[in-house]
């Protein structure tokens, strides 16, 4: 296990190096930070490069920064060319709420930067990808609890169009042009050490930082909205583990699953710690988002082909994010 863990470690670039060089795009990001740290941990900090559009003093601090523009597809192959770059994982993107609001802006720049990148696996200057999924994908019309892997899927936000788009590409790149691209439908991710931005599921990390600094939250979805969750901790292992797992035969964007909660509950649990915390509801446009997302999902697909398996329940969840943030 441990060799096939090392072989996967060490492949060679186009120049023949025993290396695997690895480019963060949108590493400032809620999910960026905590995968570069992983990954400078794991295959070294100079193995690693950060970029992102906006200056980020501690991923300089740790390593290689590069400022870029996702969508400038010469910015990002001089970066490529550069450090000999293998792998891209691409981060960057314009969230739900944000999306609805920029809708031009958000297929830009999250359809541009993926073609980019797709085409530079294609023409073999990179050797593998990682790009995120989410449930956005699904729709109004999709089962709502334990939503399969497979089914429906009719999105009806900005966000979620350009999500199922962006599977379909990767799909048509892996099959037509055998690019090695990998991805997983994140559900909403709970982290302390970054804000996500522009996102539905922001209320879930919001809550903390509003339970601590004032013991009251108002929150912009119904108090009983179910979304699947995921504590970051288990978001950064279910990618690792899927780039680190052998090269799949077939492109697949996988339901990874970990938690699911209404806004009712997380409060509850939040107030055995908190026991003033109070929360209140002003539902806004967010509301119609969430709606059409599933409450549940099935990961048994990714469970039985790569070994996903969730560890952060959500009073594990509850209890880190107050420890970090108090
Ligand atoms: N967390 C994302 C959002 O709310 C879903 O992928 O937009």
């Amino acid at each position: 296990m441990t060799f096939f863990i090392l072989l996967n470690l060490l492949t060679f670039n186009q120049y023949g190096y025993m290396t695997n060089t690895i480019l963060i795009i949108g590493a400032g990001g809620q999910i960026g930070t905590e995968l570069t740290q992983k990954l400078r941990g794991i295959y070294g900090s100079n193995n690693v490069i950060a970029s992102d559009i906006r200056d980020n003093k501690d991923l300089s601090a740790s390593g290689i920064f590069e400022l870029v523009d996702a969508t400038d597809k010469g910015a990002v192959e001089n970066i490529i060319k550069k450090y000999k770059v293998t792998e891209v994982y691409l981060m960057a993107a314009l969230l739900s709420a944000m999306a609805e609001k920029y809708p031009a802006k958000a297929w830009d720049l999250n359809m541009n930067s993926l073609f980019h990148i797709l085409n530079f696996a294609k023409e073999g200057l990179i050797k593998k990808v990682f790009w995120p999924s989410s449930i956005a994908v699904f729709g109004p019309t999709t089962p709502k609890e334990m939503t399969p892997q497979e089914t429906v899927m009719e999105p009806n936000t900005v966000y979620g169009i350009s999500k199922l788009s962006g599977e379909r590409w990767c799909d048509y790149y892996h099959q037509k042009y055998g690019v090695d691209v990998r991805s997983v439908r994140y559900p909403g991710l709970i982290s302390w050490k970054t804000l996500p931005g522009g996102g539905t599921t922001d209320y879930a990390v919001e809550i903390f930082h509003s339970a601590l600094q004032d013991g009251q939250y108002t929150c912009f979805l119904k108090e009983d909205t179910r979304l699947p969750m995921m504590y970051m901790d288990d978001a950064i292992t279910a990618t690792v583990d899927l780039m680190l797992a052998d090269k799949p035969k077939q492109y697949k964007a996988y339901n990874i699953n970990a938690i699911d909660f209404t806004p009712k509950e997380i409060s509850e649990v939040i107030q055995k710690h908190i026991p003033d915390f109070t929360i209140e509801y002003a539902p806004d446009f967010r509301q119609k988002i969430a709606d059409g997302w599933p409450a549940s999902i099935d990961d048994s697909v990714a469970q039985r082909e790569w070994g996903w398996d969730a560890t952060f329940d959500l009073e594990r969840t509850v209890e880190t994010m107050l420890k970090n943030l108090a």
